[in-house]
């Protein structure tokens, strides 16, 4: 193997996806420490709970700096590579979290075993399905009274119609916790939550006499539930989950640390290295000598008042150096890339590279967009970068009048960046924002305020969602001549349709049927 294929063989990228509280900061930490990364455990908890002790989201924006380098976590874990890229743990922010989805190449779903399957899991999830990402299961807080294993496994199959296949298996729950069978491994890992580790004994064997020592009843309670499991459920298959079709399924505790090195295990044995990419003219193979790669998230950087930010570009392809030149393939030009922010923590000697699976951060004024594509002179566009439809809409008004120009400035700039979507009426000089979640609208507000010095006000209006069209000429001016009170351009001079209500959408999709209307859209 040639160094470039060894390096991008070892590097596993990816994103926990959970709803609120199941544990994604706790298991994102223990990883960390597990892989010798963070030497206490404790930061990244006091960090999020510094963030909920203030109400004030503007503190959650001033340390936003501390997140640009959490953002992405790499850390060596065995012979592996492993980059960790985290995501908002607030819905409203979901957008964010949709698109960082779109850099990784699997990702791991955190399901809380007392609340099963939630609002938010089922949404990142179908979000994953639309690239097929592979998806390793968590079943996490195994220490209180959850609800019973087969019937989470049940209800992850049937809401969220993936395939589960048992990797361990829980002993008991809550006070009669007593750790994990590993089904392929045919080890007990007994928990011990007073162990660093979560356990301090792994025995072999099912039919080990120290297991009855050990637990007791339970031991057989164990025998009977594997002999059913093991008929009942299905068989981890590589194919299937490397499809997206099935997803090996782990239990554990993160806060008491139980079963997160299983997990880091297999990541690093079942996860994909990088994958080949989808570009517009062709599919592109990470093990290519040329390096390509796009910008996935724009984030604002610490001194807001130089309107600096920091472009995450997933490598797809090839290596990085720092001091290289790339060409933003949108605009042609040829950038010469010194300042580049590598996110290799411990190894001092890498930190000028970066290989496909990597992430790299540039930082810049605003001059690098969502989605662009960086290559070394090919022309080539990355595709799969989503916009959802909002669901949250708002005027903006302006104070001063003489500050319309920054105003419009500010809007487009702050879309470009993916923290709010705009639209123009075809029909008014209106300035229309739409948001996921509606604290996106108070981060714009503050923005403006501070980076272009535009006090804003947010009126109110009455739509409840929008689509972007896809039809005819012909169609679209006819959808434009009935409706023109709906029609409105987005940030790209794409047709949308702005809804007042849904049985007004429904009422225009029958009206036009050559008319698609969509509710989720690729940015390329
Ligand atoms: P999130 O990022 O997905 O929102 O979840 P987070 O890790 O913040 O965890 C949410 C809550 O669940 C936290 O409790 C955390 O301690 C708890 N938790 C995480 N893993 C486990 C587990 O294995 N067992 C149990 N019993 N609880 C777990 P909290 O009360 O909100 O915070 P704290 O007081 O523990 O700091």
């Amino acid at each position: 193997m040639t160094a470039a294929v060894q390096q991008i063989a070892r590097r596993r990228t990816f994103a926990i996806i959970s709803h609120p509280d199941a544990g994604k900061t706790t298991l994102t930490e223990k990883l960390l420490w597990f892989g010798g990364a963070i030497q206490v455990a404790g930061e990244i908890r006091a960090r999020k709970a510094a963030r909920h002790a203030t109400s004030d989201w503007m503190e959650l924006e001033k340390q936003r700096g501390i997140s640009v380098t959490s953002s992405v976590m790499q850390f060596p874990y065995r012979d592996c590579v492993i980059n960790l890229l985290d995501t908002p743990g607030h819905e409203d922010f979901s957008e964010d979290t949709y698109r960082t989805l779109t850099a990784v190449d699997s990702a791991v779903m955190v399901i809380d075993s007392v609340n099963g399957v939630e609002a938010q899991t089922i949404k990142l999830l179908n979000v994953c399905r639309l690239r097929a990402t592979p998806i390793v299961t968590f079943i996490n807080k195994l220490d209180r009274e959850g609800r019973e294993p087969i019937e989470l496994l049940d209800e992850i199959e049937s809401v969220l119609g993936i395939q589960c296949a048992p990797m361990t298996w829980p002993i008991g729950m809550g006070k009669r916790f007593r750790g994990v069978y590993h089904l392929y491994t045919d080890t007990i890992q007994f928990f011990d939550p007073q162990a660093e580790k979560g356990t301090s004994e792994i025995i072999q064997g099912l039919d080990n006499p120290r297991l009855d020592e050990a637990i007791g009843e339970q031991a057989d309670e164990l025998r009977m539930d594997i002999e059913l499991v093991r008929g009942a459920s299905h068989t981890f298959n590589r194919e299937a989950y490397l499809e997206g079709k099935q997803c090996p399924v782990f239990f554990g505790s993160a806060v008491n640390n139980f079963g997160v090195q299983s997990l880091l295990d297999a990541v690093v044995e079942l996860s994909p290295a990088p994958l080949p990419r989808p570009a517009k003219s062709r599919t592109v193979e990470p093990i290519e000598p040329k390096f390509s790669g796009f910008v996935f998230k724009i984030q604002a950087n610490m001194d807001p008042k130089h309107r600096d930010r920091i472009a995450f570009i997933r490598v797809c392809a090839g290596r990085f150096e720092r001091g290289g030149k790339l060409k933003q393939v949108s605009t042609g030009k040829s950038l010469a890339i010194n300042n580049a922010i590598t996110f290799m923590a411990q190894d001092r000697n890498t930190t000028d590279e970066a290989w496909a699976g990597d992430i790299i951060g540039i930082p810049n004024h605003g001059t690098i967009h969502l989605g662009d594509t960086f290559t070394e002179g090919e022309d080539l566009q990355y595709t799969g970068i989503p916009s959802f439809a909002p669901e949250h809409f708002r005027r903006a008004q302006i104070k001063n009048p003489l500050k319309m120009k920054q105003l419009q400035k500010g809007l487009e700039q702050l879309a470009q960046e993916g923290a709010t979507q705009l639209f123009r009426p075809t029909t008014t000089n209106e300035l229309i924002l739409g948001a996921v979640g509606t604290l996106q609208f108070d981060v714009v507000a503050h923005r403006l305020e501070f980076e272009y010095g535009v006090d804003v006000m947010f009126e109110s209006c009455s739509y409840v969602t929008a689509r972007w069209l896809r039809g005819s000429d012909a169609d679209l001016k006819a959808l434009a001549d009935k409706s023109p009170a709906n029609m409105a351009f987005d940030g790209n001079g794409d047709y949308v349709y702005l809804a007042p209500n849904r049985v007004n959408l429904q009422m225009a999709q029958e009206r036009f049927p050559g008319i698609r209307f969509l509710e989720t859209r690729e940015i390329y």
